[in-house]
């Protein structure tokens, strides 16, 4: 990565990011996630790239045991006083991605809203997903599309990103121009892909 992509998404440009003000996307959860999350029986949930804590919150109040992992402390401050404010508890981890184990049939259901890490981060995760999730367990995924990426960029399109959570089910996989309305920053028409899969 070049020192220009570093400064424009590392560490500190989120910390400095999640210092304003307010949630930079809103404290409500992204709705993809509101519409597709209770096909998964309540469980164990790893939230990647939480953020300030929208979506964690609203899986601890559907009674999911939510862990939230983020390298932004900053953020993952206010995802606790979320919480606090909304009477539930998750756990948070400060790490980075780009060495993160996601352990052993762990979870029923693993969230990536919006997470969008460099190529070789995003892929090393991926290739976890299938071995990390428990049998029947959920992947629920959007991320933003630039219609001209590749693998090797950061905004792959939807079929891209459905060979990179092989072997895991797609049950949904769509790739669409659709209005954002969240917080600050995800306000506007945007592509994205949506993608729901399943450990069979
Ligand atoms: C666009 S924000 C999305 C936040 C949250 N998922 C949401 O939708 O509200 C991207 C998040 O990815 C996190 N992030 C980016 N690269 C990371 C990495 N290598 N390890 C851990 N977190 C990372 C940032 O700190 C930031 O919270």
């Amino acid at each position: 990565m070049t020192f220009e992509a570093r400064q424009a998404h590392g560490r500190e440009f989120w910390d400095s990011r999640f210092s304003e003000a307010g949630y930079a996307y809103g404290e409500e959860p992204n709705d993809f996630l509101r519409s597709t999350c209770r096909q998964s029986a309540v469980g164990d949930a790893l939230s990647l790239c939480e953020g300030e804590g929208r979506n964690a919150v609203y899986l601890a109040r559907l009674g999911f045991r939510v862990t939230a992992v983020d390298f932004s402390e900053v953020g993952l401050a206010k995802a606790r006083a979320l919480a606090e404010k909304q009477g539930v508890a998750i756990t948070t981890l400060v790490a980075d991605l780009a060495d993160f184990d996601l352990g052993n049939a762990r979870w029923d259901l693993v969230v990536s809203i919006f997470a969008q890490p460099p190529s070789p981060v995003r892929q090393r995760l991926y290739r976890q997903l299938h071995q990390a999730l428990r049998p029947q367990g959920r992947l629920v995924l959007e991320s933003k599309v630039d219609v001209n990426a590749t693998a090797a960029d950061r905004y792959p399109g939807v079929r891209i990103l459905c060979g990179e959570i092989a072997p895991l089910t797609i049950s949904l996989a769509q790739e669409q121009e659709r209005s954002l309305n969240e917080g600050n920053y995800h306000i506007g028409v945007q592509r994205t892909a949506q993608i729901l899969a399943c450990k069979s």
